[in-house]
């Protein structure tokens, strides 16, 4: 394209120009995947039933949401008003920051955390302030409540905690909605399945609490983008203000109640993470390497100084697992997916086999 086609073209706005670029590394990822803290083996056989009965005809129509927003509103033992599905937990970041946060609005995060806190934000007017984790990346949690302030206008916070995996207990949070009436509290439950402990069953008691769940962890179904964002009715009245009504497809909407009733399937994968990150943790102490607890199904581990070669060598030997050194505080750390107890022994084998050459390579002969 000429140049001057270019200049000619209108600039976004300032705070997207001003905006960081995020691109996770996404492609080329035949291997065993430990880098996105997905379902390691499949979603439940049952959706993959109803996906191959899904009929060109269904496919012609626009989405409809409003039934199957009642069955998982029943499912987590909430009002249908209480209730919005989205495209992914993603989504509902999204809709929840545009809703709520104008210009001399804080955004109030305890970090390391999840990445599109950050992102969704800075394309709002409102500003960020961050409580930094110590070492032991264990939750902040006297600072956070330092840090509200008049203008703070949501706090999120991800329970378990990613690349952490640490966890703010139910007290902890419920003194963080008290605190901070004239805040939203975001509890963001991604990773529920696998700690167990929620804050959910609080929607509408706490007036100011939101909660959100996604089907793309321990579900299986990263690739439908289907997340459930839960709130006081009034409040969620405004975010289905915003909300796109298409934004969920129907092919997650076909699914969705599918995956929701196999409790076996959902119960299998999650007692088999927890079973092989228990292993995973004994090697990890067995190898030497400094991890810190989780109660999700990843582990961040320290590498140090060699952690991006330690990722090339795992990607080389068919792990792919997740650098997290440029996030704050975690220089030198690595997160890693917790899948089956047979793909851990691998993942174990290939961690053990890059760290020795990782030694050679620091001391050459
Ligand atoms: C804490 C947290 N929240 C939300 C998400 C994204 O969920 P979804 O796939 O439903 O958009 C992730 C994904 O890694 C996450 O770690």
């Amino acid at each position: 394209m000429p140049d001057s086609v270019i200049s000619l073209s209108p600039k976004p706005r300032a705070r997207v120009q001003a905006m960081k670029e995020y691109h996770p590394p996404l492609g080329n990822r035949d291997a065993l995947r430990l880098d996105f803290n997905e379902n390691t083996v499949a979603c439940s056989p049952k959706v993959l039933e109803v996906l191959a009965g899904i009929s060109a005809g269904s496919l012609t129509r626009y989405p409809e949401r409003e039934s199957v927003e009642a069955i998982v509103a029943a499912h987590l033992r909430l009002e249908p008003a209480q209730v919005a599905l989205t495209n992914g937990v993603d989504e509902a970041i999204h809709v929840l920051f545009e809703t709520f946060l104008d210009a001399c609005d804080e955004l109030l995060l305890p970090v390391p955390t999840y990445t599109m806190y950050e992102v969704y934000a800075s394309v709002t007017d409102a500003s960020i302030v961050t409580v930094q984790a110590a070492d032991d990346l264990q939750f902040p949690f006297e600072r956070l409540l330092a840090a509200i302030t008049p203008r703070t206008k949501i706090i999120a916070i991800a329970n378990p905690n990613s690349p952490s995996g640490s966890v703010a207990t139910r007290e902890q949070l419920i003194a963080i909605a008290h605190r901070a009436p004239h805040a939203l509290l975001l509890v963001d439950e991604a990773y529920f399945h696998f700690h167990g402990q929620t804050v959910q069953d609080l929607t509408g008691v706490l007036p100011n609490l939101f909660t959100a769940r996604t089907f793309s962890k321990a579900y299986g179904l990263a690739g439908l983008r289907l997340g459930v964002l839960a709130g006081p009715v009034g409040s969620m009245r405004w975010v289905r203000r915003v909300l796109s009504p298409y934004s969920v497809n129907s092919l997650a909407l076909a699914c969705l109640p599918a995956a929701l009733e196999d409790t076996a399937y959902l119960n299998w994968f999650t007692g088999e993470v927890m079973a092989a990150r228990e292993e995973f943790e004994i090697a990890l102490d067995a190898a030497g390497v400094r991890r810190w607890p989780s109660r999700a199904n990843f582990i961040l581990v320290h590498i140090g100084a060699q952690h991006a070669q330690f990722v090339q060598l795992m990607r080389a030997a068919g792990v792919l697992v997740r650098d997290r050194s440029s996030d704050p505080g975690c220089d030198g750390r690595v997160r890693i997916t917790i899948g089956t107890r047979q793909q851990m022994r691998h993942a174990v084998e290939s961690l053990n086999q890059s760290l020795a050459t990782l030694r050679i390579e620091r001391k050459p002969e």
